[in-house]
């Protein structure tokens, strides 16, 4: 489907999607949570296409929080599995669309075979620009601003640093999207109206975006009346109208 939102300034440059409703969806068929995972991995891929044709030029998915290995263990390895099995398919695609990925989080607490995936798509897809593909799996953001105070303190106990020099552009380089834009819309499907801890400081000025419909249900449609909502908003930053308008 081609984009309708065509005109620069109101396509969003980073996209940051929480990808919710899974289980509910698969629920409602009487089939096993997995199932609903399956068909969110092709929901996954298909908006990663739909954003990259749309202009957007930073998409963040949120496949793992920090949280999630509190599930029944079948699902947590039901979802390694597929992580590998859909890098494993769809790295070269990436690729030959010029679509950079690359995984944010603690990837030390995955499966070998899974670390080891995720390093070879990343090294394969490292000088691709067309969209930056920014995977977070087992990220929390608060872990993600713990581990940038942590560098700035030892930064200033070896005297690198002052703390004077502390800013917030200094901060903001010591996380994990460092050099990435700050998301402009964020989606969460599934009808929950949290941020549960995604990109914690990122989401600063950024417009939410919340809507019922499940993950696997969130088709090009859903996809782009998201990008339409967007469009319509005012960003003001904390000015006023008045202030936008000169
Ligand atoms: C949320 O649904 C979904 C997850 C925790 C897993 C998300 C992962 C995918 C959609 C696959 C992504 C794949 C790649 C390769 C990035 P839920 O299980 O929380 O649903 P529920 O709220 O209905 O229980």
């Amino acid at each position: 489907m081609k984009s309708t939102v065509t005109e620069e300034d109101t396509v969003p440059q980073h996209v940051c999607i929480i990808m919710d409703g899974n289980g509910r969806w698969a629920k409602k068929r009487l089939m096993p949570r997995t199932f609903g995972h399956r068909k969110g991995v092709e929901i996954t891929r298909r908006s990663i296409e739909f954003f990259a044709r749309a202009g957007v030029k930073y998409l963040t998915l949120f496949a793992f929080s920090s949280e999630n290995w509190n599930r029944p263990q079948d699902e947590v390895s039901t979802l390694m599995e597929l992580f590998i099995q859909s890098l494993k398919e769809n790295s070269a695609e990436l690729n030959d669309k010029n679509i950079r990925i690359r995984f944010i989080g603690d990837r030390e607490a995955f499966p070998q075979a899974l670390q080891d995936q995720i390093a070879e798509s990343e090294a394969l897809t490292a000088d691709k620009h067309l969209m930056k593909l920014n995977i977070a799996a087992n990220y929390g953001g608060q872990w993600d601003i713990l581990n940038a105070v942590k560098t700035i303190a030892s930064r200033v106990t070896k005297g690198e640093l002052t703390v004077k020099q502390i800013d917030q552009q200094l901060v903001a380089s010591a996380l994990s999207l460092a050099d990435t834009p700050d998301p402009d819309l964020f989606i969460r499907t599934g009808g929950e109206q949290r941020v549960s801890n995604f990109l914690l400081w990122q989401l600063a000025y950024t417009e939410l975006y919340f809507t019922e419909v499940l993950w696997p249900d969130f088709s090009e449609q859903e996809m782009q009346k998201a990008l339409t909502v967007y469009s319509r908003r005012q960003r003001r930053y904390g000015k006023t109208l008045e202030q936008m308008e000169t």
